[in-house]
């Protein structure tokens, strides 16, 4: 029995249980998994006190996975780079801390909706954490160029330094966004909870495929791509869906299907 949970705050319209149940289901593994809102500031005795109590692994969403990182006593790869965790398990005495955020994203992309990244030019817009959850597993897809623009430059150009190492990366303000042809933009700018849309010349997303990780809602960046005669656009749905299927590999070694669950949830 795998006793599971996501923490958050706000939590109430978390998807996650109800895409675990379908995984466990389709899988055969018997899991528990609840929503548990933990106060801001107290998301660290939150966890230990589920963990005392059976938990074997759990989720972090906004704003705890800095955190999670924080208590974490070993880090995967991924989530060493990413700075931030979103899945934890369990294992003895020691929380062993997964960022399954990027594989998600990648795994949408080129599993979903048939895109390889390899030999292609990308455009993340945004470099705060959702950026650099996503960056490694993109960059290991071989990509030709991972361009960060960022309305404060100078955030973009460290972020683009901190990870030059993994490929070929640079960083730089919005207003230095070329019109030259781009494959992919992908919209990591927390904008649209403020219903706003970053400074980007329209030229951009002609022919791009515009990826948007917010879900749930059209953004304004998703009318944009539309408007702009993107060749196509996405929300971040199919990478929630995936992310959650790597967590749940994660900690049950069993890999479920995810295309009749994303398709269910876009109904
Ligand atoms: P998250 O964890 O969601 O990435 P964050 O770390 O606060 O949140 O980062 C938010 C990102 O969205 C930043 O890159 C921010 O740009 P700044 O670094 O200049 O603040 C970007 N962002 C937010 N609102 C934006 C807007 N209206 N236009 C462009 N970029 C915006």
């Amino acid at each position: 029995m795998h006793k599971l949970a996501v923490f958050g705050n706000p939590i109430e319209h978390s998807l996650s249980p109800k895409i675990h149940a379908i995984f466990a289901q389709q899988t055969g593994v018997y899991i528990e998994y609840s929503k548990q809102l933990a106060p801001i500031g107290d998301f660290k005795q939150v966890a230990q006190d589920f963990i005392k109590q059976g938990g074997t692994g759990f989720n972090i969403t906004v704003p705890f996975k800095i955190q999670a990182f924080e208590i974490a006593d070993e880090l995967t790869k991924n989530a060493q780079a990413a700075g931030a965790v979103n899945t934890i398990k369990v294992q003895g005495a020691k929380l062993i801390g997964e960022n399954t955020d990027g594989i998600g994203l990648m795994r949408d992309l080129s599993a979903n909706l048939g895109v390889s990244l390899q030999g292609k030019t990308l455009l993340i817009i945004g470099a705060g954490g959702a950026a650099r959850g996503i960056i490694l597993p993109l960059l290991e897809q071989n990509p030709k160029r991972l361009m960060i623009a960022n309305r404060t430059a100078s955030k973009a150009i460290s972020l683009a330094n901190e990870f030059a190492k993994y490929g070929k990366t640079c960083g730089f303000g919005l207003e230095k966004i070329k019109p030259s042809p781009v494959d992919i933009i992908i919209n990591a700018s927390s904008a649209a909870l403020n219903n706003e849309m970053p400074n980007i010349p329209d030229e951009t997303a002609n022919g791009a495929i515009c990826y948007d990780l917010m879900y749930g809602k059209t953004t304004k960046f998703m009318q944009w791509a539309q408007a702009n005669n993107a060749i196509k656009v996405v929300d971040g749905l199919g990478m929630l869906v995936e992310q959650a299927a790597a967590s749940f590999e994660f900690w049950t070694g069993k890999r479920p299907m995810t295309m009749a669950v994303i398709k269910e949830l876009a109904k």
